[in-house]
């Protein structure tokens, strides 16, 4: 890799600006001043910029428990930004992997390896994701059976061109449902409860694939593990 492109990766330099830091000589490679920003690194090299390291990030993978009141979304908008709680370095690099709503809270998934993510939410990979659904209206007896129908069968929501996949509805109270779906459509869940005449009030992701939030504090973040990686 070229040290100018280096260094835009491993700072917040843009490459105009790592130039310059170069032509001041802030900018050492294995202990030499080095101003040419076209030399190529090799893996060996270590790089320095105002005396500091450097190194690349390389591929992160963290589950956040999102609060309510948080985006996600990779532009700067009124709210705060799932992003935004990751305190790793660049880490507006990473890409919500199946989005939340605003008012949803849960587990969200975040990456900068975009073939992942894509492996995490291909419909066609049937990766579940469980939604604790908090309803307005209870649901129970003939009504329940005529939703799981429904949901089992799918459902063409306004505005789509092809019926949601095959979803799973259970009760675990008559006003609070586990629904599992295995694709992630906008507003999905409560737009599948207002088809069927009722209205989500509170929503959770409980779970993506295998992954859970265990005990992890909402608004807290944690790296996953190389099999929680691999589980995908
Ligand atoms: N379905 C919704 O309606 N909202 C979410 O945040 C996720 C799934």
């Amino acid at each position: 890799m070229r040290l100018d492109r280096f260094l835009a990766e491993t700072t917040d330099l843009t490459r105009s600006l790592a130039k310059k830091a170069l032509h001041r000589g802030e900018v050492s490679v294995d202990g030499e001043v080095v101003k040419n920003p076209a030399i190529q690194l090799g893996e060996a090299n270590r790089v320095r910029w105002r005396g500091q390291p450097l190194a690349l990030v390389g591929l992160r993978y963290v589950m956040l428990h999102k609060p309510a009141g948080v985006e996600c979304t990779s532009r700067r908008t009124l709210y705060p930004r799932a992003v935004d709680l990751i305190d790793l370095p660049k880490a507006e690099r990473l890409q919500p992997v199946g989005r939340l709503d605003v008012e949803t809270t849960g587990l969200v998934l975040l990456s900068d390896d975009g073939q992942w993510s894509h492996r995490v939410t291909a419909p066609r990979r049937r990766c579940g994701k469980v939604y604790r659904v908090t309803l307005a209206e209870p649901l129970e007896g003939p009504a329940l059976a005529a939703a799981q129908a429904c949901f089992a069968e799918g459902l063409l929501l306004d505005g789509e061109a092809k019926p949601t996949r095959p979803a799973e509805l259970a009760m675990r109270e008559p006003r609070v449902a586990a629904v599992t779906l295995h694709e992630g459509k906008y507003h999905q869940v409560r737009r599948m409860f207002a088809a069927i005449g009722n209205h989500v009030v509170a929503l959770h992701r409980e779970a993506v694939g295998p992954l859970t939030l265990g005990d992890l504090p909402e608004g807290e973040w944690r790296a996953l593990s190389e099999a929680e990686v691999a589980a995908f």
